[in-house]
């Protein structure tokens, strides 16, 4: 209603409501680099398309004369209390498309109480992130690094931040065929990990012959293969458990088998997930697995599911389909770009007031009313 009241008192938004439409108005702001480092899928971009198709493949069945006039949309995951089922994905070095990066970020969330994800790549280390989020709820991201004692000072640190759930992706254990973001030769990307975790993290630093800031690109030479490979598996998951002192999610599941087995291994959640079409070029679209996914696991762990969202219908939608809540991507990313703090504010209280009417308009009060018979298949 305040976004209302304002219009009406002639004060107008900062820039557009319309999150679909935060692409087209960022190319225009954006130089080439940092435009695709956000916009920029695998491949041809099948998947990342194929996310936006399965949304619109499926359509809301709006109920009427049911009382849905005050709406409650807070909720709570994995005991974080959340005003709403919706939290900021992990994206790396968001300096690239904003001087303030993640600390913009984490003061737009934290005056909203959405929790952020603070994402391993961050060009803002990770105390520093947590001094600007204040009080908010805030998650902590892994690149699970292959040098053990990296791994455990990463986690030691975020845990003293205040960091208290542990997202492990899943997905990018080596960066998949990105056209654009080769073709401008990732310099965006690394002028934008200069201050970093893991760069400015001692157990990395320890393995260098010099600082980050005196030779960028050898620590970036030793960052990639600490990065990569696929040596961690599912019988490593006990290292993190017990290196970590709270809840644990696997992001960037796709296969009901891979639910189950994050499950059977006593996983606390997982994000059906394909890194919003940036890693394989084909996959099948995230939101068409989520159905599957969640009558796969039922009620053994919590399911959380990111690609594609942009609205509030497409929360609905995979709320619906057995997500208990959505991370979202580029929007705020964009967001970010328009206008640093203000403008992820704007993005995720324009994101919230879409999903609180849409839910009410088809008739219902809480999140938890939503099931699959809300949807039909267009
Ligand atoms: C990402 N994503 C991501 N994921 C992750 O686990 N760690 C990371 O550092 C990043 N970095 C990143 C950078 C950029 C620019 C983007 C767009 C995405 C993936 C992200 O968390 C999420 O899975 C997708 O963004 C979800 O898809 P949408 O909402 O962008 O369609």
């Amino acid at each position: 209603s305040e976004i209302y009241l304002n219009g009406l008192g002639g004060q107008l938004p900062p820039f557009t409501t319309d999150l679909t439409a935060l692409e087209a108005s960022a190319r225009e702001r954006l130089e080439d680099g940092p435009f695709w480092y956000v916009a920029g899928a695998a491949g041809s971009g099948a998947t990342d398309r194929a996310n936006r198709e399965a949304f619109d493949r499926r359509r809301i069945v709006p109920r009427m004369l049911r009382d849905a006039t005050v709406r409650d949309l807070r909720t709570t995951v994995l005991g974080t209390e959340m005003p709403a089922p919706v939290l900021l994905a992990p994206i790396g070095v968001q300096s690239i498309v904003h001087p303030d990066g993640e600390l913009a970020t984490a003061r737009a969330a934290s005056a909203l109480g959405v929790p952020m994800i603070l994402s391993t790549a961050s060009s803002h280390t990770v105390e520093e992130v947590a001094r600007a989020s204040g009080d908010g709820p805030r998650w902590y991201q892994l690149y699970w690094p292959n040098e053990d004692d990296v791994c455990v000072s990463i986690l030691r640190r975020a845990g003293a931040a205040g960091f208290t759930t542990l997202v492990v992706t899943l997905d990018t254990w080596t960066l998949a065929w990105r056209p654009h973001d080769l073709d401008l030769s990732y310099l965006p990307f690394i002028r934008g990990v200069g201050t970093a975790i893991p760069f400015s993290d001692p157990a990395f630093r320890a393995g260098l012959d010099k600082s980050p800031e005196e030779d960028l690109i050898s620590a970036v030479l030793r960052w990639v293969p600490m990065f990569t490979g696929t040596d961690r598996s599912w019988d490593r998951l006990p290292f993190l458990r017990d290196h970590w002192d709270g809840p644990i999610v696997l992001k960037g599941v796709q296969h009901p088998d891979d639910a189950r087995r994050a499950a059977d291994a006593g996983m606390d959640g997982i994000v059906v997930s394909n890194h919003g079409g940036r890693q394989v070029d084909g996959a099948v679209a995230s939101l068409d697995m989520l159905p599957e996914i969640a009558e796969a696991v039922g009620d053994r762990i919590e399911v959380l599911f990111d690609s594609g969202v942009r609205t509030g219908a497409d929360v609905v939608k995979a709320l619906a389909l057995g997500a208990r809540a959505v991370l979202v991507g580029r929007p705020f990313a964009y967001g970010l770009a328009h206008g640093g703090e203000e403008g992820v504010r704007h993005v995720l209280r324009s994101l919230l007031a879409d999903l609180d009417l849409t839910l009410g308009l088809s008739g219902h009060r809480t999140p938890s009313e939503l099931s699959p018979e809300a949807l039909r298949h267009a």
